[in-house]
C-alpha cells in the first residue's frame, strides 16, 4: 500500500538460468524453451511516485546505459497496467539499478515486473499476482519469473512457469563483463551456428531436477547447462577464458547466465565465494565481480516510501 508520501518501493531479484535449452526458431519469432530459473540475491528497487505522465529516472553505475523512453520495458508495464484497468493516472518511477544492464540476468524484465507490482499497489488497481504475470508475458518473456522469484521452470518462450522441488541455498560468484550482449543476437547466432541441425524438443533435464531436490551443489554444478552459451562464447570470445578461470580455482560449475555475457559459478559456501571473486579479480579474468545467494523471493514491495 502506498506510504505517507504516496510511494510505494518493490524490491525484484536478478535471475539466472540453471538450464536453458533451447528449440529452433518459432513462427513468431521467439524460440521453445525448457528452463530452470533460479532467482539470486542481486536487486533493483524500483519506487513508484505519483505524478503526471509516465516518467522513469535511473540510479547506479550503469545508470547511463537504461533508457528512459518507451524503450525501458518498467515505463511499458505501468503503461499498459493503466490501459488495462482504465485507471488514468501518471507515475514517477525511480529505478536503484545493482543488476547488470543487458547481462542476461533478466535486469529489465525485473523492472517491468516490479514496476507492475508498484503500480498496482499505488493506483489501488487490485489485481492478482496471476493477472500481473500475464501482463508481464506480453512485456518480455523473463517478467512473469520476475514476479515469482525462487526456482521454477519455465517453458513457452520462458513465460509459463511452474514453481520447483528445491532444498536448501546456493552460493554464486557473479562475473561481470566489460560489455554487453543483445538478446536477439544471441539467439540469432545460436540459429546461425545450428543450421541444418535437427533440433531435439527442449526439456528439462531430470538430473539437474533431482539435484535441487537434494540440495546437493556438486550434483547441482555438474549438470548446469545453457544451449545459448556456445552464441554467446562467439559474440564474446574472452568468456570462454573467465569460464575457465573460474572452473580451474575451484567452482564446482559455472556457465553463461541467459543471452550473457555475465557467467555464474556455482560455488560450495561463502568463504568459496570470497576466494573466487579475489582470484578471478586478480588474474584479470573479469572486470567486477558480484556475491549472491539463491533462490530468493519474486518482486516484493518492502517499504512505503516515507517523506
Ligand atoms: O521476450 P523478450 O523481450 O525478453 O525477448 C527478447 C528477444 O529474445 C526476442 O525478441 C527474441 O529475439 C529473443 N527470444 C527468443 N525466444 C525466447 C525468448 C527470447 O527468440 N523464448
Amino acid at each position: 500500500m502506498p506510504g505517507s508520501s504516496g510511494g510505494v518501493t518493490v524490491r525484484v531479484p536478478a535471475k539466472i538460468n540453471l538450464q536453458l535449452a533451447v528449440g529452433g526458431p518459432r513462427p513468431d519469432g521467439f524460440h521453445e524453451l525448457a528452463t530452470v530459473f533460479h532467482a539470486v540475491s542481486l536487486y533493483d528497487d524500483v519506487t513508484a511516485r505519483p505524478g503526471d505522465g509516465v516518467r522513469v529516472t535511473v540510479e547506479g553505475p550503469q545508470a547511463a546505459s537504461v533508457p528512459t523512453d518507451e524503450r525501458n520495458l518498467a515505463v511499458r508495464a505501468a503503461l499498459l497496467l493503466a490501459r488495462r484497468t482504465g485507471i488514468d493516472a501518471g507515475v514517477h518511477l525511480h529505478i536503484r539499478k545493482e543488476i547488470p544492464v543487458a547481462g542476461g540476468m533478466a535486469g529489465g524484465s525485473a523492472d517491468a515486473a516490479a514496476a507492475l507490482l508498484a503500480c498496482d499497489a499505488l493506483w489501488h488497481a487490485g489485481l492478482g499476482r496471476d493477472e500481473l504475470a500475464e501482463l508481464g508475458a506480453e512485456l518480455g518473456s523473463d517478467v512473469p519469473f520476475g514476479l515469482l522469484g525462487g526456482t521454477a521452470v519455465g517453458t513457452g518462450r520462458g513465460e509459463r512457469l511452474t514453481p520447483a522441488l528445491a532444498r536448501g541455498t546456493h552460493h554464486w560468484v557473479i562475473a561481470l563483463a566489460g560489455s554487453e550482449l543483445s538478446t536477439p543476437a544471441v539467439y540469432a547466432e545460436t540459429d546461425r551456428l545450428r543450421a541444418g541441425r535437427v533440433l531435439p524438443e527442449p526439456r528439462v533435464s531430470d538430473r539437474l531436477m533431482q539435484a535441487l531436490r537434494s540440495g546437493d551443489p556438486d550434483a547441482l554444478g555438474a549438470v548446469l547447462s545453457n544451449d545459448l552459451q556456445p552464441a554467446a562464447q562467439s559474440l564474446a570470445p574472452e568468456l570462454e577464458r573467465t569460464l575457465a578461470v573460474g572452473l580451474d580455482n575451484g567452482a564446482l560449475g559455472g556457465l553463461v547466465s541467459g543471452s550473457g555475457p555475465t557467467i555464474a559459478f556455482l560455488v560450495r559456501d561463502h568463504e568459496q565465494a570470497m576466494d573466487l571473486s579475489i582470484t578471478l579479480v586478480a588474474v584479470g579474468a573479469v572486470a567486477e565481480v558480484r556475491r549472491a545467494h539463491g533462490p530468493v523471493p519474486g518482486a516484493r514491495i518492502v517499504e512505503p516510501v516515507a517523506g
